[in-house]
């Protein structure tokens, strides 16, 4: 009888691609999805360590999996991605039914591992493999992610991704371009490039381009150099990418969001503290000057930009004064959304070392209820700009409160929910009725139309 898998996933959209990847690479030896974990004959888990919550979700449902090989003691269990990376071996001796463990530049091997005849369990640790180059099974047909380079040479002294992930490897261009057009061959309309640091892509790669005479001087591969290739890929329509970091956003990637037509009017630009104090502590090698520069110019160039960003409050040391500024930030930038988090001491980093005591935990939460009203303020009035516009949006499905309603994005990353009759996949114009935080709600303009 056939195979079949179940993949839980935890963390970042890195981690999304790589559990689609790892599906792709299942399917190619002959397993199947199956709908839940109890009736899977190798049950996965693609981990994430970046807070202390993502450790105890995963912890809680390995729980179940160990319970699910006791009633079958042939069944599989394999454990990949960035916590399996963070404790190594130490799986196997904490969780001893676990019999495969991989680190994320591992993907690859297991296959190898499911293809042997060793019954003994294996860890997998090394940095090696893009999982980009194994086959993929996409959510979604008309959305796709693509893994432009692994690994991060920041040393963000909260983080544990440089540790789980390694040094920074980018992809050759013109693997790239040639992964997208395939993509968009195959029905791929929107494109997001993945990446710990996108902006910084091509600075490990050989310069390219040099004319055989040399008359023309070859250059380095450069993240707007590869925007501006995948904009020529006529099908795709859209694309994305996360996470860009303040440091590396120059003026060549800010212009291809105002002069490339496919590049969307939406930046991910994390900001993590308002304190230059606590930047420099974080090691984030921007201050709070430089950050709004860069503000400044991105809105300068693309006006109408969604802006978005991850804050950190209660890193080692940060004062009433310190997180005043973050909070004074967050009224200046008034952000289309932000992810908010509670600093987590991660095994191994820089700032775990200073802490996590120093802010005592009733502070940290009085802290984060603060910038939430902050952020959902800024961000409600944001919004109130697109009431009244028809915007594109490309469809994703069913709304998820009305089933009878669809649900989409706008270029801006904005969830609509609207009344219309488009399927998924399909790009159609919405006229914008109202707008909270978080989502906006409309009609699509045909209906709009033919009911005024
Ligand atoms: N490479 C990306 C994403 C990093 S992880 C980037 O640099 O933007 C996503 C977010 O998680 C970070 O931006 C940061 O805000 C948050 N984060 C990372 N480590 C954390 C920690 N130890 N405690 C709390 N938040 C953390
Ligand atoms: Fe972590 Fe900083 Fe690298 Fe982002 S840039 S992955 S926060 S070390
Ligand atoms: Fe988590 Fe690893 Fe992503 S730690 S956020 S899955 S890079």
């Amino acid at each position: 009888m056939q195979k079949r898998y179940h993949v839980t996933t935890f963390g970042c959209q890195m981690n999304e691609h790589d559990s689609e990847r790892m599906k792709g690479m299942l399917e190619s030896l002959g397993y199947s999805e199956a709908p839940e974990r109890a009736e899977a004959d190798l049950i996965l888990f693609n981990t994430c360590s970046i807070r202390e919550s993502a450790d105890s979700r995963f912890i809680a449902h390995l729980g179940e999996a160990k319970r699910l090989k006791v009633e079958h003691p042939d069944r599989l269990i394999g454990v990949g991605g960035c916590w399996a990376q963070s404790v190594k071996e130490e799986v196997f001796e904490r969780f001893p039914f676990v019999d495969v463990a991989f680190g994320p530049g591992q993907v690859h091997k297991l296959a190898e591992f499911l293809t042997s005849d060793s019954l003994t369990a294996q860890g997998y640790f090394e940095f090696e493999g893009f999982t980009g180059h194994l086959p993929a099974r996409r959510a979604r047909q008309f959305q796709g992610w693509m893994q432009i380079s692994v690994g991060c040479n920041c040393a963000c002294s909260y983080c544990i991704v440089p540790a789980t992930r390694g040094r920074e490897v980018s992809r050759p261009m013109h693997e790239l371009v040639a992964e997208a057009q395939a993509m968009a061959a195959d029905g791929v309309r929107e494109v997001t490039l993945l990446g710990q640091n996108v902006n910084s892509y091509g600075r490990d790669l050989p310069a390219i381009g040099a004319a055989a005479n040399g008359a023309a001087a070859a250059s380095r591969p450069t993240f707007a150099r590869l925007l501006a290739e995948i904009d020529a890929i006529d099908a795709i329509e859209r694309i994305r990418y996360t996470s860009p970091h303040p440091k590396d956003m120059r003026e060549d990637v800010i212009r291809a969001h105002a002069e490339l037509a496919s590049v969307c009017e939406h930046i991910h630009l994390p900001l993590q503290s308002g304190s230059s104090r606590i930047l420099k502590a974080m090691r984030r090698t921007y201050d709070r000057r430089r950050y709004m520069e860069r503000v400044a110019m991105i809105r300068e160039h693309v006006p109408d930009v969604a802006l978005t960003t991850d804050i950190i409050v209660g890193f080692p040391g940060e004062t009433e004064e310190d997180f005043a500024q973050t909070l004074e930030v967050a009224e200046e930038v008034r952000y289309d959304a932000a992810f908010t988090f509670i600093f987590s001491p991660r095994r191994g980093t820089e700032a775990a070392a200073i802490g996590e005591g120093l802010v005592a935990h009733p502070v940290k939460v009085e802290r984060m209820q603060r910038l939430l009203e902050v952020v959902q303020r800024g961000a409600r009035e944001r919004a109130q700009r697109f009431v009244g516009r028809t915007l594109d949006v490309l469809v994703e499905g069913a709304s998820r409160t009305d089933p009878e309603r669809l649900r989409g994005r706008t270029r801006h990353n904005k969830v609509v929910n609207f009344s219309g009759l488009a399927t998924p996949g399909e790009i159609t114009q919405v006229r914008v009725d109202s707008a909270t935080s978080q989502t906006l709600a409309g009609q699509e303009l045909l209906l709009a139309r033919a009911g005024a």
